[in-house]
């Protein structure tokens, strides 16, 4: 897989690039078969969530979507939640990181987790994952304070791949992945 794939802005204003079809998709969690993500990225969370010994504490709610998924859920969250909550937590079909495989969203393992806003806790073992995110490849990529440019409310749950020297670089600089790619206010608005 090419690295621009892996670095693909994905945002109202820019559809996700089609998985290529002979992209292999593996489980996100051992105990998740069905949660699947692009390989590196499943990689590299499993190698993370070994690393922390969290695979009984930290599940999986959602990660690779196809379009016609990522349609229903739009179509779910507006008949449950109305326009303003799924404009907020949900990207348009189409424009969801969801849809290439390199997301995921994380939930704490406890009972009636909620599929669109699920709870991935700041302390603990969840701000410990948090902490060593980016050195395997992950960006916690709806940050508070940047809504303004990712068009998305604060997001603590969803984690994009994009690789580790780039994951580290935007981490550190305090950036989302719009900044990061240098694109300009009329590009992202
Ligand atoms: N919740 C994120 C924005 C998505 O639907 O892709
Ligand atoms: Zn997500």
């Amino acid at each position: 897989m090419k690295q621009s794939f892996y670095l693909q802005l994905v945002n109202p204003a820019h559809p996700a690039l089609m998985i290529p079809e002979d992209t292999e998709l593996l489980p996100a969690h051992p105990d998740y078969p069905d949660i699947l993500l692009e390989t590196k990225a499943a990689k590299a969370l499993q190698a993370l969530l070994t690393r922390l010994d969290a695979f009984d504490k930290i599940v999986p709610v959602s990660g690779f979507r196809t379009m016609q998924e990522q349609r229903m859920i739009w179509k779910q969250s507006m008949k449950d939640n109305g326009y303003l909550f799924t404009r907020q937590y949900v990207a348009l079909p189409g424009c969801s990181e969801h849809q290439t495989g390199l997301a995921i969203d994380l939930a704490a393992n406890i009972p009636d987790i909620d599929f669109i806003c699920p709870d991935f806790p700041s302390s603990g073992i969840y701000g410990r994952f948090r902490l060593l995110a980016a050195s395997y490849g992950f960006i916690l990529r709806y940050p508070e304070g940047k809504e303004h440019i990712t068009k998305i409310s604060e997001e603590p749950w969803h984690f994009r791949y994009v690789g580790v020297p780039y994951a580290e670089e935007i981490t550190r600089r305090g950036i989302v992945l719009e900044e990061y790619l240098s694109l300009d206010e009329r590009i992202v608005s």
